[in-house]
């Protein structure tokens, strides 16, 4: 069997291969409440072939979101809709997770195919950004954020809890938080961001004090024996946070109870200057897993299975994400299963689908 479709387990939780899928925004819902296509969109990503299916980064609270049409888990409503979804991805055989995040100062945008900059000032449809400091992100996110009161910070650690208690509400059973990509939390631990002179900035402890703490209060409600991930940032690609201050930081999220993580990009500077290719952060996560002991995975152009398979093959990390690849062939666990030799097909369809499918590929 190739590695790639090996069963993987963590805490109480088995996944039935190592291809996950990467959280997707799908800027979709209403007022923060998901709908049919989100269950269609994860359920088919399940029914695909993948083992962990994460639901998109989901707000913690309005002001959170990245834009209006972005799934939120503020309220009890948006948590119930998720119910759902979460039965339909288990029903084809993947464990349901969701990233839950707040988009802080890149919030308040308008959807990627209508701009992907932020709605204009003088637009009802927009809000208020909150960030650790009043500095604007920039190029097309000119809005510039109001710096956080420390009651701030204590309401939106609270809103984290409250949404990962919501999660698990609604069955997820893998919470990821969503600590990369330039949003709240990764915006705390930039330099680029940060320039607050108190407990919450200034030195290398001040910028990692929310997401230490935010960690810390969602471990206290989210099960032990259920896997707590985050994905952060752990290099900007421009020297300003060096990567081993990245990984000293995945260490803190370790020693505060963090069982995984997903190595991504800080996304806090439009002038980073990122190697774009193939598996180009696969290098950076086997170096994150092997100085921190965490398990961990990555994304970003992955798309063949012979580089998916041998990125789990050569231990490099323990699970792979894809995002695109998976919006563009849902079923590409189950072609790269085919073109890595597997000759049954139970190893990841459920009955109705793995019988026939045996007997049409063997026939
Ligand atoms: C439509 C779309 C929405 C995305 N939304 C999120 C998100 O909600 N949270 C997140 O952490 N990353 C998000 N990403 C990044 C993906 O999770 C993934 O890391 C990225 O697309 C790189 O992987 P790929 O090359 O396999 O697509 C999004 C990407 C796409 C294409």
């Amino acid at each position: 069997m190739p590695a790639l479709f090996t069963p993987y387990t963590l805490k109480d939780v088995t996944l039935r291969n190592r291809i996950v899928v990467s959280p997707m925004c799908q800027y979709s819902a209403d007022d923060g409440v998901i709908n049919e296509w989100h269950l269609v969109h994860l359920a088919g990503l399940a029914r695909g072939g993948a083992s962990l299916v994460i639901a998109e980064a989901t707000a913690v609270s309005p002001e959170g979101r990245i834009t209006p049409g972005d799934a939120g888990i503020w309220t009890d409503e948006q948590g119930h809709a998720w119910k759902p979804v979460v039965a339909a991805i288990k029903a084809a055989g993947a464990v349901p997770g969701i990233q839950i995040g707040h988009a802080g100062r890149k919030a308040s945008a308008n959807r990627p195919w209508e701009g992907d900059d932020h709605i204009a000032a003088d637009d009802p449809r927009g809000w208020e950004t909150i960030a650790p400091s009043a500095i604007a992100f920039g190029g097309g996110l000119p809005k510039v954020p109001r710096a956080m009161t420390l009651a701030e910070i204590e309401r939106v650690k609270a809103d984290f809890v409250a949404a990962a208690r919501r999660a698990r509400a609604a069955g997820f059973e893998w919470l990821e938080l969503h600590f990369a990509h330039g949003y709240l939390a990764q915006s705390f631990f930039s330099t680029w961001s940060n320039k607050r002179e108190d407990a919450y900035g200034s030195d290398f402890e001040g910028r990692a004090r929310f997401l230490v703490e935010t960690l810390q209060a969602v471990r206290a409600v989210w099960p032990e024996n259920l896997p707590l991930a985050a994905r952060f940032g752990v290099t900007e690609f421009d020297g300003s946070n060096d990567l081993e201050e990245g990984i000293e930081m995945v260490r803190r999220f370790k020693a505060a109870g963090l069982d995984f993580i997903d190595v991504s990009i800080g996304f806090s500077t439009s002038t980073a200057n990122i190697p774009w290719g193939p598996a180009f952060m696969a290098p950076v996560a086997e170096r994150v897993r092997r100085e921190t002991g965490l398990p961990a995975t990555t994304s970003w152009f992955i798309s063949e299975a012979a580089e998916a398979e041998a990125l789990i093959a050569d231990d490099k990390v323990d699970l792979v994400s894809l995002g695109r690849p998976l919006l563009a062939d849902p079923h590409w666990p189950y072609r790269a299963a085919k073109e890595l030799g597997v000759d049954k097909a139970a190893w990841t369809l459920p009955a109705p689908y793995a019988h026939w499918l045996e007997r049409y590929r063997t026939s």
